[in-house]
């Protein structure tokens, strides 16, 4: 019999935890075996190469795991023989796009890592003004292909983060307030379905159709999404630092603007946030065109900056502006809220909640505590009028908060976690329990119940959904929210 680790360098080895030698050992023959059976498009790695590490990356070091071996399948028929072996034999796995997920364990495993890296593919047809795009991208890359043909895509609004988690749960963009979330201008999605069958969903394949709008990553693996594209020029915008004395302004500011600017191609970020102990703010601002009328933004150009980077610019070099991917977090979690709009009261509390969670959090190891105020125009979830998602479950108005810490030390990830809760329970129940709003997925907490981001009724269709294309729970093998 082989000997499971014949093609492992034992002194990488002596740096695995006993657990994770037991799942190599455990695993290696899957790996093996999917090695001998996808087609030369496709490669399997392990521990020890440069794009096994690559493979297994990701933005935040508490979502990344040792898998026993990655796979890069460079076909969707070789996605679904991968499906198959790994459902034959039971064992867990993971499929990762970018790797920004927040959550741990929703894109990494011990056990068979898929990594999307070789769906990178980018072709815009022109007849339809559809873009399909390569499972395995990061946004930088398609703003960049798209480019040349001035057209582009409803997509992510910072550097680094995939496609692919990002549009299977909904998509807030710079874009939103003119044409929805990227789910709302999905026309198709290339799909393995867990027993291996690749095929193409769109509209006419209505349960499917929703249930991937927003609904996650139990229907399979998706290779490739189809995208509605939209004329694009230059636009405006950029990042301005403000320190921690002008929080209260940089509020005010953010309502004011929220109240009075309806240009649905204005759009900012607002984030309060305590870093390595102090106080201070972030606001990512946007304007859809080269330059933004007269006074669009002057609530925020008025309040002394620390440092300001606002011009006319690419829409690529718009979402690079954005320090993210600098220093990226140790250990880290996101939570939300979903408010009807901001008002002076939540403002309030959110300010509060920043200095005294930052207060306390940063005595735990916390490095940067913050919350992003995402003041989206009124009505912009019916703006794209194809509404039919599993998330959101309901178009009335409602805008997300978006909670961020990090950390780092993994004694404290259950502090921080259930601070990242209480957090949110506190905001939200500033605007009482009934007027509660479905929570966005892609910023939810792992254990977030379901009804909390789809509804009771979307939870049951998405339940049936999934039974009726994963009758084994195939996909319950990955990380991700579980049906
Ligand atoms: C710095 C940062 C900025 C962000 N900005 C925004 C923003 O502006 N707007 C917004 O809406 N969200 C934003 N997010 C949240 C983002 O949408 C999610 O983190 C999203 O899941 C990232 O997608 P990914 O492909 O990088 O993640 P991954 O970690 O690769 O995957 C996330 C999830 O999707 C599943 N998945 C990945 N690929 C596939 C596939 N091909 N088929 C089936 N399942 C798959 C994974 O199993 C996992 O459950 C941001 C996150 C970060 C960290
Ligand atoms: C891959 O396999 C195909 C046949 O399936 C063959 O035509 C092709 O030459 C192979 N490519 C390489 C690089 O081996
Ligand atoms: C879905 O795709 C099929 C096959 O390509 C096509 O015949 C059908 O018209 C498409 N449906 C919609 C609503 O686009
Ligand atoms: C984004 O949402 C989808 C759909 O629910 C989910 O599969 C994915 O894991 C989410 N990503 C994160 C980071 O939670
Ligand atoms: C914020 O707005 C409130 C009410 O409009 C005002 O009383 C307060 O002085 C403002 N604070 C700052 C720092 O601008
Ligand atoms: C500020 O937030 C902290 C943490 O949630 C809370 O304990 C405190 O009571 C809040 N203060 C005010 C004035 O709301
Ligand atoms: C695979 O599953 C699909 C449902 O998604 C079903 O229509 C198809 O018949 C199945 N194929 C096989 C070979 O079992």
């Amino acid at each position: 019999m082989r000997h499971p680790f014949s093609s492992l360098p034992c002194l990488l080895l002596a740096s695995f935890s006993a657990r994770q030698a037991y799942a190599l050992v455990e695993y290696i023959d899957v790996c093996n075996e999917i090695k001998t059976s996808v087609s030369n498009a496709s490669a399997v790695f392990f521990p020890g190469s440069f794009t096994y590490s690559n493979d297994i990356a990701h933005w935040a070091g508490s979502s990344k795991e040792l898998a026993a071996c990655s796979v890069e399948p460079g076909t969707a028929a070789d996605v679904g023989t991968v499906l198959k072996i790994v459902g034959a034999n039971a064992v867990p796995f993971a499929v990762k796009g970018g790797g920004h997920a927040s959550n741990p364990g929703f894109s990494s495993t011990t056990g068979i890592h898929i990594s999307m890296a070789r769906f990178s593919d980018v072709v815009f047809d022109a007849t339809t003004k559809t873009a399909t795009i390569g499972a395995g991208l990061v946004w930088d890359d398609v703003y960049a292909a798209l480019e040349p043909h001035g057209v582009n895509v409803v997509g992510g609004r910072v550097s680094g983060v995939g496609v692919a988690g990002f549009t299977l749960g909904g998509g807030y963009s710079w874009k939103s307030n003119q044409f929805g979330l990227t789910v709302d201008t999905v026309v198709a999605y290339e799909l393995v379905t867990p027993n291996g069958t690749v095929r193409t969903v769109n509209a006419s394949d209505a349960n499917l159709f929703w249930a991937l709008k927003g609904g996650g990553n139990r229907l399979g693996v998706v290779t490739r999404f189809t995208l509605k594209t939209f004329p694009q020029t230059e636009v405006f915008g950029g990042i301005i630092i403000y320190l921690g004395d002008q929080i209260a302004a940089l509020a005010n500011a953010t309502l004011e603007f929220q109240n009075t600017v309806s240009d649905v191609k204005a759009q900012v970020i607002t984030t309060l946030n305590v870093a390595a102990g102090l106080p201070g703010a972030v606001l990512l601002l946007f304007y859809d065109a080269p330059t933004a009328p007269a006074g669009t933004f002057d609530m925020f150009m008025n309040i002394p900056a620390f440092s300001k980077d606002v011009k006319t610019r690419s829409f690529l070099s718009l979402v690079q502006s954005s320090p993210v991917n600098l220093a990226p977090p140790t250990r880290a979690i996101f939570n939300t809220v979903t408010l009807p709009s901001y008002t002076s009261a939540l403002m309030d509390a959110v300010v509060n909640e920043t200095l005294a969670r930052g207060a306390a959090l940063t005595l735990q190891s916390g490095t940067f505590i913050s919350y992003d105020i995402e003041p989206f125009a009124p009505g912009f979830l019916q703006r794209s009028r194809t509404s039919d998602s599993a998330f959101p479950p309901t178009r009335s108005q409602g805008v997300p908060l978006n909670i961020y810490y990090s950390w780092g030390l993994s004694a404290a990830d259950a502090a921080f976690q259930d601070a990242a809760r209480a957090s949110a329970a506190r905001i939200e129940a500033l605007v009482g329990g009934s007027s509660k709003l479905p929570r966005y997925p892609n910023y939810s907490i792992y254990d977030t119940p379901l009804a909390d981001m789809f509804g009771v009724a979307g939870t049951a269709r998405l339940r049936s959904v999934a039974q009726s294309v994963d009758p084994k729970g195939v996909m319950n093998l990955a990380g991700g929210f579980k049906l």
